[in-house]
């Protein structure tokens, strides 16, 4: 890792659009650090984009232990961008969901974004970036409450931690997918998948690359004035319309 470039973290990097913001923002500059729990995809994966070139270490731990991830974090040289991406996707009727598929969403989706959060906050230089991947599910979604709920857990903790690191010039945000074509869609039947697709505006899914690239904006020097948003990069799908 080249110690004069800044240091991005990008949870759950190795799949999906986690990846494609990894490769991105080492394009832009940033010796990258991918986590993720998949031991034998981070290590290929890093491996591919080291052969490129590209500035990227992966570390392998699970986000939901907290021991771990504050020992990763102290660890590190202080971080600049942190990208709380990872997350867990499921699909329950809303009357059959338990408190078990709440506590593992939550566990995944916003308590180890809290954590990670928390201790990156302690030592991030000031004028410091934070993006975390929400999803435009969070205005309502229907077969995943315990998501949902994760996901608009994850904008309200956005929005406190914005309000609490201003002072230092840390920049919080968050950013809304709307269906993306990542491996998390398997858990979608493809009748349910075509389902979602037919509610698109855009009448097709998103690329990993659209978040990476409003990552990249979010974390950029460009944006001095920007904190505690949600951007929504969804194809429409959050303007509500019924596309009839
Ligand atoms: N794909 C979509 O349509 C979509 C839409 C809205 C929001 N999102 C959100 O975007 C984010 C990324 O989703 P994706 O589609 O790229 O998913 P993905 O499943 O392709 O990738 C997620 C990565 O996170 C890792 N991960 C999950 N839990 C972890 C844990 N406890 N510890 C360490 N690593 C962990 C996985 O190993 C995987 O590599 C998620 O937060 C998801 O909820 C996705």
């Amino acid at each position: 890792m080249n110690s004069s470039k800044p240091i991005a973290l990008v949870t759950g990097g190795a799949g999906g659009m986690g990846l494609a913001t990894v490769e991105r923002l080492a394009r832009d500059g940033f010796a990258v650090i991918m986590i993720d729990r998949d031991e034998s995809l981070a290590k290929r994966e890093t491996q591919r984009l080291v052969e490129r070139g590209l500035d990227v270490q992966c570390r392998v731990i699970d986000l939901t232990d907290e021991d771990a991830v504050r020992g990763l974090v102290r660890s590190l040289p202080p971080v600049q961008a942190l990208v709380n991406n990872a997350g867990i996707f499921d699909e329950r009727k809303f009357l059959e969901v338990s408190n078990a598929d709440f506590r593992r969403a939550y566990e995944v989706n916003l308590i180890a974004v809290a954590t990670l959060t928390q201790e990156v906050a302690k030592t991030m230089p000031d004028g410091g970036r934070i993006v975390n991947i929400a999803s435009r599910a969070y205005l309502g979604a229907k077969n995943h409450p315990h998501y949902v709920a994760s996901k608009a857990a994850v904008v309200g903790y956005t929005r406190a931690s914005a309000m609490e690191l201003a002072p230092r010039g840390i920049l919080v945000n968050a950013i809304a997918p709307g269906l993306i074509d990542t491996p998390i869609l398997r858990a979608l039947t493809p009748e349910r998948l075509a389902a979602q697709l037919a509610l698109q505006p855009t009448g097709k899914a998103g690329r990993p690359e659209d978040i990476a690239q409003a990552v990249s904006f979010l974390v950029s020097s460009q944006t001095d004035f920007i904190t505690g948003q949600v951007l929504f990069v969804d194809g429409g799908k959050s303007l509500g319309g019924s596309g009839a």
